[in-house]
Order: C-alpha cells, then structure tokens, then sequence
C-alpha cells in the first residue's frame, strides 16, 4: 500500500475550526480521502497509538493533549503519498516549517502542531489499520 498514507487533525486545530481548511488543502493538493472520522482518543489510546515515543520525554504530555478533545482520522491516497503528505504537513515544529504548509499555517507550537502524518509506509498501514476497518474503506 506505498499509495496511501495516514493523517490527524489534531485537538488544536479542531479547537480552533480548521478542519474545514485543513481538508480542503489537502483535496487540492491531490489527496483522495478514502476513509474520515470525527471521533476522540482516550488518554489509554493516545498511549497506545504513540507507543513508539513511550520513553521520549514529552510522552506523557503528549498523550494528555491528544486525548484533550476531538480529532479528525483520515487515510489518505494519492501517488508517493508518505512523503508528499509530509511536504505538505511541514517540518514537527510549526516554526522551522515552510511557507505555505499546513502547520505553517494552522500550528501554534511542536506539540499543539495540527496534523499528524505517517512516516511510513508500514506505519501509514498500522496507524490506518488503528482507527478503521475494511468496511469504513472507500
Ligand atoms: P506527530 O507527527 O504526531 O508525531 C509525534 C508527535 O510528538 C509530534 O507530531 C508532536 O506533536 C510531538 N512531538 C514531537 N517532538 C516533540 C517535542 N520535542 N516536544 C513536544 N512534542 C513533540
């Protein structure tokens, strides 16, 4: 599945009403949207779905604010689509990210950054996999 990859819209920027933009930029940068979800993250699946950062020090922080309110999930297709949708998403910290991108745009800082993006094929597969089924796949 290289074709395809995983994002979040996360609880700052659905705070601050940006789903709208967000999707919108990413539709016209050619992503087709093959599964969307308005829901939230408990504090235990914010844990489990970052599991691969448990010994960083902003672990705990992070899980806390990503279970703080409602996130958008969505897989995403498109041609080369990991590493398109990380030029598009910008650099972690919204400050050192480009002109134009999506955290440029809408993050306010590296924690609160908007929008999570898979850094893998592999992992676009698993993180996919942890928030739809086969049925909720178009
Ligand atoms: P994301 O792409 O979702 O993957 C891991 C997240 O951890 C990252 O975006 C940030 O929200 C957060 N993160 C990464 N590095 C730091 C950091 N140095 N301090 C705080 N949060 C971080």
């Amino acid at each position: 599945e290289t074709n395809k990859t995983f994002t979040m819209i996360k609880p700052d920027a659905v705070a601050n009403g940006h789903i709208g933009a967000i999707l919108d930029k990413i539709t016209k940068s050619g992503f087709k949207i093959v599964a969307l979800k308005y829901t939230a993250l408990s504090a235990a699946k914010a844990g489990e779905f970052y599991a691969i950062h448990k010994e960083r020090p902003f672990y705990s922080a992070l899980v806390e604010f990503m279970s703080s309110g409602p996130i958008v999930a969505a897989i995403l297709e498109k041609d080369n689509a990991v590493e398109d949708f990380r030029k598009l998403i910008g650099a972690t910290d919204p400050s050192k990210a480009e002109e134009g991108t999506i955290r440029q745009l809408f993050a306010k800082s590296i924690e609160a950054n908007a929008v999570h993006g898979s850094d893998s094929d592999e992992n676009a597969q698993i993180e996919g996999s942890f928030f739809f089924s086969a049925f909720e796949k178009f």
